[in-house]
């Protein structure tokens, strides 16, 4: 009989891929997918850990779990992606009903693991060795390049795919746990991802978006000359079929002027750059080790404008960080209010274990004052918003149509300004589908179209707008 597997993902957009390249491969092997979790008979959570709220989402789904696993024994929960790494056999010892526990340098061999389960008893553990006491060559061997072939079954859209360019993060900011779970920093060869884009191309995507968690930090060597991110674009620009480009996430000590001039030159590469702060506050953004301060992050942010003025920028906050005074957050509003941000992602600090924030400095802020100011930074950043997405009225923009349009629910961030707006759900009367796309500067239109309009390229004539949201109608529908 068939197997079914249930997949379920939270965190960031590294964790999407790997999802996607974990239900290919499972897809392959002759499994099938469900999305009803008590059909299943393998559970999978591919797991976050940048933030504590997200690990006791997965600690208390995996605790409803264990009377199902009582009464089904033969069915098999895993534990995949940065917890598992981060975790390991603890989890066992939280929920030993637990069978896989599966790192994110390890989801290449998960299918071997669940076929090795149906042979012995008793869990699989598959994690990288830890970066602490461990020389980085040796650990990178175990964040080896997972990127197989792209199964189309296994991508949720047809004309939009991630692709992978770079695993890790070499950044060790204070606060942050990725460099620990997602391994040593490693650029993958540039022709293995234009093939990859290639392969894309011709099952009918049209945007890329490379991925990686420094992503401006791209480099590699190719018959002795070194290639930067700008060089990447220019090659991902020639693929046929690809029309648009975009790349995430930026660091901002490396938003140098060859990669903007390819902004700039590079039609196909979107204006759009994710480049987060974290904060406005030259004490704090030096306890998290963040490599910059305020006025180069500005100098920096004067740099994008001057070279691409049409640019939308956007960028992460922490909130609350530790020693973070009344004072150093009024910089950090300062600062949001100065850069005019697309929109921001707020987080409010979560100690991380393990992390040298953790070691280094109490979490003195409480919780309630980082409840506070994370509603405050948000509302600055609405309010700009908003004003900036004024000047979209009476203008038409071009879009890629994603799909129907539907709340964002589960955004990574507990306040995404930008995701959870309540009139994105407004439903059109006219029994014509509501449809959702996005701007090359990545804001997202919600108009009235038909089915057969997802995947295309459309023009929109925008009507009114909200701080997250263009609402339009279409003027024009590519064939
Ligand atoms: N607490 C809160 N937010 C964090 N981030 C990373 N680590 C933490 C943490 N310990 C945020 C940063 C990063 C985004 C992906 O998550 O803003 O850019
Ligand atoms: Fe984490 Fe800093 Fe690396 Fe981003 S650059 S993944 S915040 S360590």
């Amino acid at each position: 009989m068939t197997k079914r597997f249930y997949l379920e993902t939270v965190g960031c957009q590294m964790n999407v891929l790997d999802s996607e390249l974990v239900a290919a491969a499972l897809l392959q092997a002759g499994f099938q997918r469900t999305n009803e979790r008590r059909r299943a008979d393998i559970i999978l959570f591919n797991t976050c850990s940048v933030r504590q709220h997200a690990e006791d989402k997965i600690y208390s789904a995996l605790g409803r779990l264990k009377h199902i696993k009582e009464q089904r024994p033969d069915k098999l929960v895993g534990v995949l992606g940065c917890m598992a790494q981060k975790d390991q056999e603890a989890i066992l010892r939280r929920a030993p009903h637990v069978d896989l526990v599966v790192g994110p340098g390890q989801i290449g061999g998960l299918v071997a693991m669940i076929e090795e389960l149906q042979r012995t008893k008793g869990p699989q553990v598959a994690v990288g060795l830890p970066r602490r006491g461990h020389a980085r060559h040796a650990v990178a061997q175990f964040f080896t390049l997972y990127d197989p072939e792209r199964v189309q079954a296994a991508r949720s859209q047809r004309h939009r795919a991630m692709v992978r360019v770079m695993l890790g993060c070499d950044k060790f900011c204070t606060y942050c746990i990725v460099p620990s779970v997602r391994g040593p920093e490693q650029s993958r060869p540039a022709s293995e991802i234009t093939a990859e884009i290639r392969l894309l191309a011709e099952q009918g995507c049209r945007e890329i978006t490379l991925l990686g968690q420094t992503v401006n930090s791209y480099h590699t060597t190719e018959n002795g000359r070194r290639l930067r991110l700008a060089d990447l674009l220019e090659r991902v620009s020639e693929v046929p079929g690809i029309r648009r480009i975009r790349f995430v996430t930026n660091y901002p000590r490396d938003m140098t002027p060859d990669l903007l001039q390819a902004v700039r030159d590079l039609p196909k590469v979107c204006p759009y750059l994710h480049v987060p702060a974290q904060s406005g506050c030259n004490p704090v953004l030096k306890r998290m080790k963040r490599g910059y301060t305020a006025e180069q992050y500005r100098e920096m942010l004067a740099a994008i404008h001057e070279t691409v003025p049409q640019a939308s920028v956007t960028s992460d906050f922490i909130v609350g960080f530790c020693g973070e005074t009344e004072e150093d957050f009024q910089a950090t509003v300062r600062l949001t209010e100065e850069a005019r941000f697309k929109n921001s992602f707020i987080f409010k600090y979560s100690p991380r274990p393990g992390t040298k924030a953790v070691e280094l400095f109490p979490d003195d802020v409480p919780d309630s004052v980082k409840r506070r100011r994370n509603h405050e930074l948000l509302a600055v950043q609405n309010r700009i918003s908003e004003e900036d997405n004024r000047r979209f009225i009476g203008k038409t923009v071009e879009i890629l149509v994603d799909g129907p349009s539907k709340a964002a629910a589960g955004a990574e961030s507990e306040t995404a300004a930008g995701k959870s707006d309540a009139s994105t759900r407004r439903r059109a009367d006219t029994g014509k589908l509501q449809l959702t796309g996005r701007t090359p500067c990545d804001r997202i239109v919600v108009f009235d179209g038909q089915a057969d309009w997802i995947g295309r390229f459309a023009r929109v004539h925008i009507e009114s707008v909200t701080a997250v949201t263009l609402f339009g109608s279409a003027v024009s529908v590519e064939s």
